[in-house]
């Protein structure tokens, strides 16, 4: 399994911060965001990776990771994305990176208390399809601002990106396992309202098809690009409790 570590974007939310630097190189207690991405990708043994960014700032990326061996990364590969066209948009750079394996997408911004090594490995034994992380959430005016799923038991029926009226207590984390037919889809997605290829559009194919599992992560999850209060809240954490504990 190969790993993409998608770091683009314009990163509105963040702005100013974001004029003078790629959100994913802002500090998380004491490292750059991203670097919490790549830890726990390596720490599950997913040691050859792509980082997607963009923008004025990208050559920082280089600049900080190198060839990715003071990270752990055995093969670190980069892809520029022209403008922040979406996640589907920038996950599709990856292709000729994945060459036919199976990979795991991580949102650059996203951070996790614990290890998603049990997810890796359910994956592994799953085979093929997609599989998801879900985090549970209880603020409604949270869930707005997230991709939500609709569950029927143990199934996925629907995800539904920020939905006026979330249907359930569950948030979709930015991490995201595939097969290699996932690339087959992205060139057949249309722009959503706010101009993007949308990640849920791809999710949503796979759950079509029924080849769609998830996991509900435990301990805490946090987006730290949705907001400054987001992003705050995510140091807060990180600087008491660590992150992506074994
Ligand atoms: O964090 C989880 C959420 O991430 C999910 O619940 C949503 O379903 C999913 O759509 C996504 O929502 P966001 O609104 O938070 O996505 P955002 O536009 O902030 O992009 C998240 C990351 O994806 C960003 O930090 C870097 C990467 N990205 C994004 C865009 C738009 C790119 O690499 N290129 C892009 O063009």
């Amino acid at each position: 399994m190969k790993g993409v570590i998608l770091a683009g974007g314009s990163g509105t939310r963040l702005h100013p911060l974001t004029r003078i630097t790629n959100k994913h190189l802002l500090p998380i207690y004491d490292r750059p965001m991203v670097t919490y991405a790549i830890e726990a990708l390596v720490d599950c043994d997913i040691r050859e990776l792509m980082v997607v960014t963009g923008g004025t700032h990208a050559g920082e990326f280089l600049r900080l990771l190198g060839n990715g061996h003071e990270w752990g990364i055995d093969r670190l590969s980069y892809a520029y994305q022209e403008r922040a066209g979406g996640i589907a948009e920038a996950l599709g750079l990856a292709e000729r990176f994945a060459g036919g394996d199976p990979i795991v997408v991580m949102l650059a911004d996203n951070v996790l208390e614990n290890s998603i090594a049990h997810a890796v490995s359910n994956f592994r034994d799953q085979g093929t399809g997609a599989r998801i992380l879900l985090s549970p959430e209880n603020d409604p005016e949270h869930l707005r601002h997230l991709g939500v799923p609709q569950l029927d038991g143990d199934r996925v029926v629907r995800i539904l990106e920020k939905p006026a009226e979330p249907p359930s207590n569950f948030a979709v984390t930015g991490i995201y396992f595939y097969e290699s037919a996932v690339f087959e889809i992205i060139p057949e997605l249309a722009p959503s309202g706010r101009g993007e290829l949308e990640i849920t559009d791809v999710n949503n194919w796979f759950i079509d098809r029924g080849t769609m599992e998830y996991d509900v992560l435990e301990g805490f999850w946090g987006d730290a690009g949705e907001s400054i209060d987001a992003y705050y809240a995510v140091n807060d954490f990180v600087r008491a409790n660590g992150a992506n504990k074994p």
